[in-house]
């Protein structure tokens, strides 16, 4: 499974794609607007550090905008794939500027019928949103099992991407439903690292080490 970065920061994505961990990077326009930067610069410097695609979204609504956005979008860099939202307008933006070989990430995805029909306009990818479901008392995990097996079911080529990750659980539960892809905020990323007995185990070792005298 590829792990994405779901930030706009330029320094957690520099730490993470120094570790070598990072496949790629999502935002969305509040991830955007958070960082307080202009956009052009901001987008340009994060798709030169990611090495792999990085999602940057339309705001228009209508077909028209989210076409021209989308084309526009998309000469920001090779690595650029455009995220439309799943309304009609969306998927038909899809399945034009796919045809325009433009690669596509359509977001907010809420239900398996939704992600059907972006598969079918020729998505590269499928944004299901985990933890939002979550909060409102739905199970996001059984979203993704069903659009995994519907997409093997038929042999589509649209990835799943496992998004509004919140915790460790959620990504190794996607991870089981052979989701290609989970995007989590580098929070996230750093809690998959840590255990607190790798902790207390290394600090025995340590202790055990320092007390013997010896050295490597
Ligand atoms: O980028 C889309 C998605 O991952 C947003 O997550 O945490 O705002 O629900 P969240």
């Amino acid at each position: 499974m590829k792990i994405f970065l779901d930030t706009a920061n330029v320094a957690e994505l520099r730490e993470a794609v120094a570790m070598g961990l990072v496949d790629g990077c999502t935002t969305n326009p509040s991830l955007i607007a958070k960082e307080k930067r202009p956009f052009r610069p901001l987008v340009e410097e994060i798709c030169s550090v990611v090495p792999g695609d990085v999602s940057l979204e339309v705001v228009a609504t209508d077909f028209e905008g989210m076409v021209k956005e989308g084309k526009e979008l998309a000469q920001v860099a090779k690595n650029v794939v455009v995220k439309c939202p799943l309304t009609k307008d969306g998927l038909k933006a899809v399945k034009y500027l796919s045809g325009e070989g433009i690669r596509i990430n359509q977001t907010l995805c809420f239900s398996a019928p939704q992600a059907l029909l972006s598969a079918k306009a020729g998505a590269t990818y499928i944004s299901p949103f985990l933890g939002r479901l979550d909060d409102i008392g739905a199970v996001g995990m059984d979203l993704i099992r069903d659009i995994c097996e519907i997409y093997r079911n038929y042999g589509f080529k649209t990835q799943v991407l496992a998004a509004s990750i919140r915790n460790p659980l959620h990504v190794v539960d996607a991870a089981k439903a052979g989701a290609h892809v989970c995007t989590m905020p580098f929070a996230v990323l750093e809690m998959l690292m840590k255990h607190p007995l790798t902790d207390i185990g290394l600090k025995k070792f340590l202790d055990d080490w320092n007390k013997s005298g010896a050295s490597i």
